[in-house]
């Protein structure tokens, strides 16, 4: 494993993103939608450093198995999102990889009818995007390495790292003979 993003870069990162999101919408009702579970601890962090008056909400989508690196068919549960009408929506996602869950995503969301809708990842990974979609806000652009730590996991471990790594593809591989 090796780290990408250090713990104390993630701090500064998302501290920039809280002050110009909060910038851009002071004065306007802002719902921030978290996409679980990769994106709880990126969630939290930003949201705590936001100096304007927002709601908090959840969605599930995921489209990875278990053991492997390769993403399958698309889930999404919009269960958990509240009421958005009136409000101005930031959909927050751990990381834009295909751009296939973000973009799906923001079309299902904008049929629950906020004002608006609007995109905030952390990660963004280069060169694997099959999905034209700019994300509104991003925290780091990354080579295509399969990354784990701050929320996101390889088959569920990791996610408590604080910090960014990218995993060895000789261990991922081991990791899936081993199952
Ligand atoms: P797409 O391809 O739809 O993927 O943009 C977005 C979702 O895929 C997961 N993902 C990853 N998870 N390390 C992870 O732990 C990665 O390197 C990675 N790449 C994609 C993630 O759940 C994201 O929301």
């Amino acid at each position: 494993m090796q780290t990408l993003i250090t713990d104390r870069a993630i701090r500064e990162r998302s501290h920039e993103l809280a002050m110009q999101i909060g910038h851009d919408y002071e004065a306007r009702p802002l719902t921030i939608i978290g996409v679980l579970t990769g994106s709880l601890v990126f969630l939290a962090d930003l949201t705590r450093q936001l100096a304007i008056p927002h709601r908090i909400g959840v969605l599930q989508a995921s489209s990875y198995r278990g053991a492997t690196t390769e993403p399958g068919l698309l889930r999404i549960n919009l269960e958990l999102v509240p009421d958005l009408q009136g409000r101005h929506v930031l959909l927050l996602d751990d990381i834009l990889d295909t751009g296939q869950t973000l973009s799906a995503l923001v079309e299902q969301v904008k049929q629950l009818g906020p004002l608006s809708v609007r995109t905030v990842v952390l990660l963004r990974k280069l060169g694997r995007q099959l999905v034209a979609l700019e994300p509104d806000y991003c925290g780091f652009e990354i080579p295509d390495v399969f990354v784990v730590g701050y929320g996101l996991d390889y088959n569920d471990e990791f996610r408590h790292l604080p910090f960014l790594a990218g995993l060895d593809p000789e261990d991922i591989a081991l990791g899936c003979e081993r199952r």
